[in-house]
């Protein structure tokens, strides 16, 4: 696929996944997404990076739970936590956030600023799944981390999807 908006600075399509700590949720997210263009061979197209809006966990690894979650369905979570700043609204074409509270504090970020990125929502791009936010994991028991991962999965497939170019 040739994605439909590549960024004109890069010549690649830039996506960040954005949600509290940066250690569950994001990671996961970027972990689903680089699976999907790592099947249908579009890594180069792609630079995806994932960051929380909190710096608690700056430098961490994601949690051991998830990543273990997510290596039960092949999936692999790269990243080291970072939080997200002001360079990264013009850095990135697509801003996908968890929770309300994520797309707010995004939005907030983005004030007064003009922003490169089109921020919104993941699960706008739920196809099998019908929901406002994706549930912070971090507190609650395995069955979270289970429950991020469907409707991440959904969720990155519908998105990949959405940068299809129409066909004729
Ligand atoms: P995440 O989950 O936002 O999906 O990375 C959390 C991780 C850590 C905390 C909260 C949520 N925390 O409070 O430390």
């Amino acid at each position: 696929m040739t994605p439909a908006a590549a960024d004109p600075n890069q010549g690649s399509t830039t996506v960040l996944f954005v949600c509290l700590g940066n250690i569950c949720r994001s990671p996961a997210a970027e972990g689903c997404f680089l699976h999907l263009l790592a099947q249908e061979g579009l890594e180069e197209a792609f630079q995806v990076d994932s960051a929380g809006t909190g710096h608690w966990h700056v430098g961490k690894p994601a949690d051991p739970r998830m990543r273990e979650a997510a290596a039960r369905r092949g999936l692999v979570l790269p990243s080291r936590a970072r939080q997200i700043d002001a360079t990264d609204l013009t850095r990135f074409a697509h801003i996908l956030t968890m929770d309300n509270d994520n797309l707010a504090g995004v939005r907030q970020l983005a004030q007064g600023r003009s922003p490169l990125a089109k921020i919104e929502p993941i699960s706008r791009y739920c196809r099998h799944h019908s929901l406002e936010e994706v549930p912070d994991p971090y507190y609650g028991g395995p069955e979270g981390f289970e429950r991020v991962l469907d409707l991440l999965q959904d969720a990155c497939a519908g998105f990949l999807d959405s940068l299809r170019p129409p066909r004729h």
